[in-house]
Parts: structure tokens; C-alpha cells; sequence
């Protein structure tokens, strides 16, 4: 694995991992996480892919944008770096927020699209209510809060059948979190809040989608997340038991089998 960096005047430094040869498969990851978030998938998928992860603007390797974040922004970060690895044509995969900011990229450089991947993620916007609450969190980590923040909204993120079986990894996983820097999350949130909705952008789509969903996730629930699989022209669905938000942590190994499939489906056809 290499992991690289490069500079633009609105993203002072950019870090990104590269692994494996082959056609370009790109992970962005979600939030409060960093590229790390992959870690338990990316060794196996770049036995047959050239696997591109980048530390979205503001997270791990990468410092904050110099304008406020939005998903275009964070699409414009991932394509200097497609730029810099002389890609031109990826699978994008997204969790969560990560899949927000893919459909971002889908829609400014639909050219180069083979297929996208949303793993517990979903393209409508924020509801009223939930813009209410993010801005309700912002303040909070503005006033010092942070810490409560990250302990509250980690463990929401798995599934009671993890959370029992894996209490050290969860403990690991919100010491992680906690280093995230506060106004890096107020920067996530405000540009979750400010996404429009694309469920448009995957009508009728002629890019295949993939669908990652658990059972038990209550940030893109199974009953939402359904009703958007029939959108594209071909949409592969997966409803994993036994996992909530988190599919790379909880079902690692399904979801290596999973994307590689879709994946080779993407650049076969
Ligand atoms: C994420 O996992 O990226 C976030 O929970 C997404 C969200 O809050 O909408």
C-alpha cells in the first residue's frame, strides 16, 4: 500500500491510499471516520482491483477545506486525486455520508462512472427534523462537547449482537472518533445538511447501483434505503442480517464478496 498526498490552493493537503492493480475502485468513508474505516476490506478487494482511499478533507491525513465543505467539494478532492493516479473510470463506493458525497461525484463526472456502490447510505436530503438535530450537535461540539457526542453516537452505529461480542473493538473504535477535530465535524455535518437530494441523479440511471443495507440500521434504515433500490436500471440489493451501520466492521467478509462481485459486474458490462 501506498499512501500519498497532494496539495490544491482549496484543499491545503489531501492524503489518499493505493493498493492493488487492476480497474479503479474508489472507497469513501463515512462519518466520524477516516479511510482507516476500510481497513478489514481493502487487503482482499486489492487482489483484483486498484483500490483508491482517500481521507476525506478535514479527516485523518487530510486538512480542512479553505471554503466550507460541501459534497460537490468533497467529490472536486476525490477526482484531484483520480486525476493525480491517472484514473478515468471508477466504481464509486460510498458509506453513509461518504455515499452523499459519491453521488456528488456521480453527478459533476458522470463520464467517468462504471458503477456506484452505496453501502448504509441513501440519496434523498436531510429531513427538516434531522437538519434540526445535526445543527442541535454542532452546537454542541462547538460548546465543548465533543467528547458526549462521539461516546453517544458511536455505539448507535452497530448492531446489538456486535456491541455484545465486541466491546474492545467499540472502545477502540470511539477512542478513534475522539480524535477527530471538532470543527472537522461541524464542517461534515453542515455539508450533510446543505446536500440536495439526488434520488433524481439515480432515476432510471444507466449505471448500475449497488445496495449495502443492515437489518438493524436506524441511520439508513432497511424500509428507507428499499424503496430507493428500484430507481436505477440494474440495482444488486443486499440486506445483511446481524449488522447495523457498519457492514466493513460487522460483516467484513460479505461485503469483500459483495463488492468484488458487483465490481467485476461494473466494468464486464
Ligand atoms: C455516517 O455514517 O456517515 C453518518 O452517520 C451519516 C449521517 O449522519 O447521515
Amino acid at each position: 500500500m501506498q499512501v500519498k498526498n497532494i496539495q490544491h490552493n482549496k484543499f491545503p493537503n489531501i492524503q489518499y491510499r493505493v493498493v492493488g492493480d487492476g480497474d479503479a475502485l474508489v472507497l469513501l468513508h463515512g462519518f466520524p471516520e477516516t479511510g482507516e474505516l476500510w481497513k478489514e476490506v481493502w487487503g482482499d478487494l486489492s487482489k483484483n482491483f486498484r483500490v483508491i482511499i482517500p481521507d476525506l478533507p478535514g479527516s485523518g491525513g487530510s486538512s480542512r477545506c479553505t471554503v466550507p465543505l460541501t459534497m460537490e467539494l468533497i467529490a472536486e478532492s476525490v477526482k484531484l486525486v483520480l486525476d493525480a493516479e491517472h484514473i478515468d473510470n471508477v466504481v464509486m463506493t460510498g458509506h453513509s455520508m461518504g455515499g452523499y458525497a459519491a453521488l456528488a461525484f456521480v453527478e459533476m463526472y458522470l463520464g467517468m462512472v462504471k458503477g456506484l456502490a452505496m453501502v448504509h447510505s441513501m440519496a434523498n436530503a436531510d429531513t427538516e427534523e434531522k437538519k434540526e438535530t445535526r445543527r442541535k450537535s454542532i452546537a454542541l461540539i462547538q460548546n465543548g462537547g465533543k467528547e458526549p457526542f462521539i461516546r453517544q453516537m458511536i455505539p448507535a452505529l452497530f448492531s446489538e449482537w456486535y456491541k455484545k461480542n465486541h466491546a474492545d473493538e467499540l472502545k477502540a473504535r470511539i477512542d478513534k472518533a475522539l480524535l477527530q477535530n471538532a470543527d472537522s465535524l461541524c464542517d461534515f455535518y453542515n455539508a450533510m445538511i446543505n446536500r440536495p437530494d439526488r434520488v433524481g441523479l439515480l432515476t432510471g440511471a444507466a449505471f448500475p447501483v449497488q445496495w449495502i443495507i443492515g437489518k438493524e440500521d436506524t441511520i439508513a434504515p432497511a424500509d428507507k434505503v428499499l424503496q430507493q433500490t428500484t430507481l436505477a436500471n440494474v440495482n444488486f440489493v443486499e440486506v445483511y442480517a446481524d449488522c447495523a451501520h457498519m457492514g466493513m466492521i460487522e460483516q467484513p467478509k460479505k461485503l469483500i464478496d459483495d463488492l468484488a462481485g458487483f465490481v467485476q459486474y461494473c466494468y464486464s458490462n
